[in-house]
C-alpha cells in the first residue's frame, strides 16, 4: 500500500488586490445576490461568468417549493452562458453570497455538483477557467476549475482511461 497526498493550488487575496477585470466580475457576482430567489434558505448566491469575447453572463440561485428542483447560482450561470454561447469559452467565474444581512466573511465554498459543472465547462473548451470565491475577509482564486475538484471525473474517464 502507498499513501498519496492530493494537493491543490489556491491564491488568497483581498478584493482590492484583484486585477480590475476580476474585481469587476466579483462586484457583478455580489450585485447578483440581490436577484436570488431563495425564500427557503435565505442564502443569496450570485455568480458572474466572464467569456473569452468579453461578455459577462450572470445568475443567482433559484429555489423551489419542491426543494431538489431548485438550482445553485453557479450552475444557473454556467448553463445560461453555455446554452447561449456554445462556442465561447468561459475564462473566469466569480461567486459571492449574502445572508443574515451581510456578505459572507469567508469565501463561499461551491457544492460538489457545481464543481463538477465548472469542470465540464472548462473541459469542453479546453481552456482553464479561473474561479474566484468572494469572502469579505478573504477571496480565493483558483487558476483552474480542476483545482477545486481533485480526482475528478471527465469525458476521458468514460473510455476507461
Ligand atoms: N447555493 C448556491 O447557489 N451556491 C453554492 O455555492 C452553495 C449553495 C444555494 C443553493 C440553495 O439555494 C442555497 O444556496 C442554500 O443551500
Amino acid at each position: 500500500m502507498k499513501e498519496l497526498i492530493l494537493q491543490t493550488h489556491v491564491t488568497t487575496c483581498q478584493l482590492e488586490e484583484l486585477e480590475p477585470s476580476l474585481h469587476e466580475l466579483v462586484e457583478k457576482a455580489k450585485a447578483m445576490t440581490q436577484n436570488a430567489y431563495c425564500p427557503y434558505s435565505h442564502f443569496h448566491v450570485g455568480a458572474a461568468a466572464l467569456l473569452a469575447d468579453g461578455q459577462v453572463v450572470m445568475g443567482s440561485n433559484q429555489e423551489n417549493a419542491a426543494y431538489p428542483s431548485g438550482l445553485c447560482a453557479e450552475r444557473t450561470t454556467l448553463f445560461a452562458a453555455n446554452a447561449n454561447n456554445p462556442n465561447t469559452p468561459v475564462t473566469a467565474l466569480a461567486i459571492a453570497c449574502y445572508t443574515n444581512g451581510h456578505f459572507s466573511e469567508q469565501a463561499i465554498s461551491p457544492c460538489g455538483a457545481c464543481r463538477q459543472v465548472m469542470l465540464e465547462t472548462e473541459y469542453r473548451f479546453g481552456i482553464p477557467m479561473k474561479v474566484i470565491l468572494y469572502g469579505e475577509k478573504m477571496c480565493y482564486i483558483f487558476e483552474s476549475a480542476a483545482d477545486l475538484l481533485p480526482l475528478n471525473f471527465v469525458a476521458e474517464n468514460l473510455q476507461g482511461k
